[in-house]
């Protein structure tokens, strides 16, 4: 085999090798990755409270995406619902589990207000908040 036609096999292989690795070195948490958890800070901040850090992939495995998408009427968008402490103490949002039978009661206030004091409302850990230029860059 004359040497040019080798040497572009070899890159060729080489290059292939890179894509496979890449596909097959993905790291495990990744896949997941779009349903981080979500800081919800749209209240919190302000009435001196640290933000709300939502497991989401603790509870996506727990419950069906239609039982806080439809029929808790959650919808899908970090920040995206209006919520205050009046209507989890009602039984709406969090509520409807949070309420001592579903799952532990609201009084356990540092279980979800878990956020850093400024953490803005967004999905945290995952891919799309990667791709954004890093907060440092933003001037926040
Ligand atoms: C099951 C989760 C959960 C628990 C437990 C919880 N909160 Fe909240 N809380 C939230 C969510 C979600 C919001 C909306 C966050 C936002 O938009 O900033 C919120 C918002 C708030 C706010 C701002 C809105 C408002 O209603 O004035 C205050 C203040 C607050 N919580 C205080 C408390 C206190 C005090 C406790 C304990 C008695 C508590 N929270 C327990 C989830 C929770
Ligand atoms: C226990 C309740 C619950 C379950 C179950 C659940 N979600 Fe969510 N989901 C939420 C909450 C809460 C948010 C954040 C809403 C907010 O910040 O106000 C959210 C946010 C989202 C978002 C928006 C994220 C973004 O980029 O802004 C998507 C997409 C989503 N969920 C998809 C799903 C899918 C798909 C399933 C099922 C596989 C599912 N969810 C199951 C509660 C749930
Ligand atoms: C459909 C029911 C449901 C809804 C709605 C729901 N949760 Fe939960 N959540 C649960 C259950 C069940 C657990 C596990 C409780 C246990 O281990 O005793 C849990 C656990 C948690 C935990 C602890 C996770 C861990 O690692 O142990 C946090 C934090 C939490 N929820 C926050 C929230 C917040 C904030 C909201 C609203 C935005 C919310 N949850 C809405 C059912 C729900």
């Amino acid at each position: 085999m004359p040497l040019k036609p080798m040497l572009a096999a070899g890159v060729g292989l080489l290059v292939a090798g890179l894509i496979a690795f890449a596909l097959v070195n993905v790291p495990p948490g990744d896949a997941q990755a779009e349903y981080g958890d979500v800081v919800i800070n749209n209240y919190s901040d302000d009435a001196g409270m640290r933000p709300v850090v939502f497991p989401h992939w603790f509870h996506r495995i727990r419950f069906r995406c239609n039982v806080c998408h439809a029929e808790l009427g959650f919808e899908f968008k970090a920040g995206g619902n209006d919520i205050n402490m009046l209507k989890i103490f009602d039984g709406e949002f969090c509520g409807a589990c949070h309420n001592s039978e579903i799952a532990w009661g609201v009084e356990n206030c540092v279980l979800c207000h878990t956020g850093m004091p400024g953490m803005r409302t967004r999905v945290h850990h995952s891919t799309s908040d990667r791709l954004v230029a890093p907060p440092s860059a933003k001037g926040q």
